[in-house]
């Protein structure tokens, strides 16, 4: 089974205050197609925030990759593009099998 795609809300006071604590929700907006693929927790201040990057909170992570200014609809798109970039991987491996 395909590893979960782990999205990261900041929850450090800029990022919330900018649209954080709407985004810590996502859970309960993902379309049917996408849940159950998602793992999603809040973290301490993602850290860019300190360089100078305030205008772009809130911050998030999907699998790792930095979504500044996210919004709800941002976040479900880079989930999309995580599950298919992880279907495509399943596949490259089953076509790989000799
Ligand atoms: S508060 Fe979100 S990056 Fe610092």
């Amino acid at each position: 089974m395909a590893d979960k795609i782990k999205v990261v809300v900041c929850s450090g006071t800029a990022c919330f205050v900018m649209g954080g604590s709407e985004l810590l929700l996502i859970g309960e907006q993902l379309p049917d197609d996408l849940k159950g693929l998602v793992e999603v927790e809040g973290a301490h201040c993602l850290g860019k925030c300190r360089d100078g990057h305030k205008g772009g909170a809130p911050y998030a992570t999907v699998n790792g990759k930095f979504v500044d200014a996210a919004t709800l609809p941002d976040l479900i798109e880079r989930i999309r593009e995580a599950a298919r970039e992880s279907e495509a991987r399943g596949a490259g491996e089953v076509g790989d099998e000799p």
